[in-house]
């Protein structure tokens, strides 16, 4: 009796197998390579660079070898005022990112523009480029392309950033490695789940959100906040630096750590931070001997806490 029944048993989980196994193989699949990339995917891997986790570039996650994301409000050329545009610097011999590498992977229009109408195949690593993501036609639809600025308007990495201020640079793809070094991903997510989640942290991202991003960094299991969106939600330079030299100082009760670390040892100004001291006024004040807690210095404009803020800051 008991035999038979396990015969039985047998056969079914036999069919469920297969059957699912038939499933994964003749169902009609998404081919991943047809998503088109969408205008925050070609950003993001514009920001990113090539590889934002371990690589041979960087094999000790300083965030070198990364492109600059720069605010342009003037021509960097001929100085003539243009709507405020966002351009990719890659410096020379940055590694470019996947899409500049592999057009493919950005989904047939938004290759075929961006080689034709972009020049994208024109860019050179070893003497670096300027890229811009423009808005274009294909088959009658508008989508967004990567342009070679560099072969299109002239305009190269040096003449780019000197046309810039210190302020409208932004150190995003260095910040990821950052975030990714140290470890946010242990309690906050990138990912904002389909469900009651659009109503405090917004939108899910969409599967052409990534096309040119390696790695991602969605996070596992979620102990604070969703981060995909939080530049929207806050745009304080401020309280990032505050929240990122000791959380407590915003949120009393927050059980992230600080990571003051990061700021090293000078500030914006060239003043070496006394962190003792710091620590010790900020007990002081922890504990009602001081009315208002330390001065949180200014991170100096090449250190891993500028990076990990221009980072948390572009997540919009
Ligand atoms: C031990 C878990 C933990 C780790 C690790 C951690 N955080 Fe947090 N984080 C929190 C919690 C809890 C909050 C909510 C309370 C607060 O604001 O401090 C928070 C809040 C934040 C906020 C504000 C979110 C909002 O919705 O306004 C940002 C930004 C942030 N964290 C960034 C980071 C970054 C970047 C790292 C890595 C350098 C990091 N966190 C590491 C637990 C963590």
């Amino acid at each position: 009796m008991a035999f038979r029944e396990y015969k039985v048993g047998a056969r079914l989980f036999g069919i469920a197998l297969g059957g699912s196994m038939m499933i994964t193989l003749y169902m009609p699949s998404l081919d991943i390579v047809q998503v088109s990339s969408t205008e925050m995917g070609l950003r993001k891997g514009l920001m990113y660079g090539r590889v934002g986790g371990f690589s041979v570039e960087d094999p000790f996650l300083h965030g070198d070898n990364k492109p600059l994301t720069v605010v342009l409000r003037n021509d960097p050329k001929t100085g003539a005022p243009i709507d405020e545009t966002y351009a990719y610097v890659y410096d020379a011999g940055v590694p470019f990112t996947s899409s500049i590498r592999h057009p493919r992977i950005m989904g047939k229009g938004v290759e075929d523009l961006s080689l034709d109408k972009g020049k994208i195949g024109q860019a050179n690593q070893a003497q670096g480029a300027v890229f811009v993501v423009t808005e274009g036609r294909w088959n009658g639809e508008p989508i967004h392309y990567i342009e070679n600025a560099t072969a299109t308007h002239g305009w190269t990495p040096d003449m780019v950033l000197k046309a810039v201020s210190d302020k409208d640079t932004q150190h995003v793809g260095s910040g990821k490695i950052m975030f990714v070094r140290e470890g946010c991903w242990w309690c906050h997510t990138l990912l904002p789940e389909q469900t009651q989640d659009w109503q405090s942290f917004g939108a899910p991202p969409r599967l052409g959100d990534f096309n040119s991003e390696s790695p991602t960094a969605f996070g596992s299991d979620r102990k604070a906040p969703d981060l995909l969106h939080v530049g929207s939600r806050n745009s304080s330079r401020e309280w990032m630096m505050m929240h990122f030299f000791n959380p407590r100082l915003v949120q009393p009760h927050s059980i992230m750590p600080r990571y003051d670390y990061l700021w090293g040892e000078k500030d914006a100004s060239g003043n070496v931070i006394n962190y003792n001291q710091w620590r010790a006024d900020y007990s002081d004040f922890a504990s009602g001997k001081r009315i208002y807690p330390p001065e949180v210095p200014e991170p100096a404009s090449k250190s891993d806490a500028r990076y990990l803020i221009d980072f948390v800051l572009s997540l919009k």
